[in-house]
């Protein structure tokens, strides 16, 4: 058994001897069956957060204040711990929280659970805007398009922020483009109406990233990223680009909620699991309904770190690996192209590089 101590160099040294031979006590992240935190003032216990670390958590109370305790009950531990120490009562309280953890577990998921789902309906609206653009289908009538453009125009924020993705060398227009009539007319009404729907999404990236090891500005970067690269996929395997590229847009949308709950780093999917009971691409998906997306999106997004998805969310996984491992793209291109048919795999290849290459700054 490995547990992690957190507290000063004296108790870490008492429980090292004392559980010398039964368990592993250590200071480092790495120690993942227990945790025991050694309480010693009031700040001490008013720094730890009020949240289920996925592991048995034991306090080990060195202060005589009785605030202390009166506080407690307030946090998610498995048991309290005080000086002085019995190695059989310390391992009986740590055997016995492992096999009550999984029950226990369940439980408070189950509690965080609704929490995160009762955020994430909560999540603020989209603006106006991105309203109209996601209810814009592939044959919307001329009156529409022209009303959504007028929007556009109109908004000043927008306008500009259109006019310099529109410039980058992945539309691959010779002349700089200065208006969005002008980039409607080079690109086609598509193109400015995805645009526009990233820009609109940007304002749900502005707040910390920390416990995903990332920014805001990153994670919109990276969104904007996937989008393209699906949507470019899809037009190799004929597929409905609009749909996929909003599936790349949204697919990780579920971290803005996931964020507010996170006590810990993550890596990946798991880890989310372990700490919340629930990942950010089921959260997506709660989020998405809300907003009204196509549910063929909603799927894809939902799906996008599953085993085996339907064609849609493997696209959008595929996109998401090679904005990651960016180095390894043809490699995950190729991959995909042994399951589906892709036509002209060399040029998707070359159009994606171009993607990966320009790292447009959108904000
Ligand atoms: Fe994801
Ligand atoms: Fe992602």
């Amino acid at each position: 058994m490995n547990i992690r101590f957190i507290g000063s160099e004296n108790g870490l040294i008492t429980f090292k001897k004392l559980l010398n031979g039964k368990a592993n006590v250590s200071n480092g992240a790495d120690a993942k069956d227990a945790l025991i935190f050694e309480i010693s003032s009031l700040e001490v216990l008013y720094k730890i957060p009020k949240r289920n670390f996925g592991v048995p958590v034991f306090f080990y109370i060195t202060t005589p204040n009785k605030s202390v305790i009166s506080n407690i009950k307030e946090y998610r531990i498995s048991g309290i711990l005080f000086p002085p120490l019995n190695a059989e009562t310390i391992m009986s309280k740590l055997i016995r929280s492992q096999t009550q953890d999984a029950a226990v577990n369940e439980r408070d998921y189950e509690t965080l659970r609704i929490k995160i789902i009762a955020k994430a309906e909560n999540i603020p609206t989209l603006p106006t805007i991105a309203q109209e653009l996601i209810k814009l289908t592939r044959n919307a009538s001329q009156a529409a398009i022209g009303q959504v453009t007028s929007k556009i125009k109109m908004d000043q924020g927008i306008t500009s922020k259109v006019i310099k993705l529109v410039n980058s060398p992945f539309y691959g227009v010779r002349k700089e483009i200065a208006s969005i009539d002008r980039a409607t007319m080079l690109l086609g009404f598509s193109s400015v109406k995805n645009i526009a729907l990233a820009i609109s999404l940007d304002q749900y990236y502005q707040k910390p990233f920390n416990m995903y090891k990332t920014t805001g500005q990153a994670m919109w970067q990276h969104a904007y990223n996937v989008a393209l690269i699906s949507s470019e996929i899809g037009k190799y395997l004929q597929q409905d680009c609009d749909a996929l590229y909003m599936a790349g847009l949204m697919h990780d949308i579920g971290k803005v909620v996931m964020a507010d709950f996170l006590v810990k780093e993550v890596e990946d999917v798991q880890d989310e699991r372990e700490q919340l009971g629930c990942s950010h691409a089921e959260i997506a998906a709660v989020i998405m309904n809300k907003w009204s997306v196509a549910p063929a999106v909603v799927d894809a997004v939902k799906t996008h770190h599953d085993t085996r998805p339907e064609l849609y969310g493997r696209i959008v996984a595929a996109a998401n690996h090679i904005d990651h491992d960016t180095d390894n793209a043809d490699e995950y291109i190729y991959q995909l192209g042994s399951e589906y048919p892709i036509q002209d795999i060399d040029m998707l290849k070359d159009s994606i590089q171009t993607i990966l290459s320009d790292n447009t700054d959108g904000s």
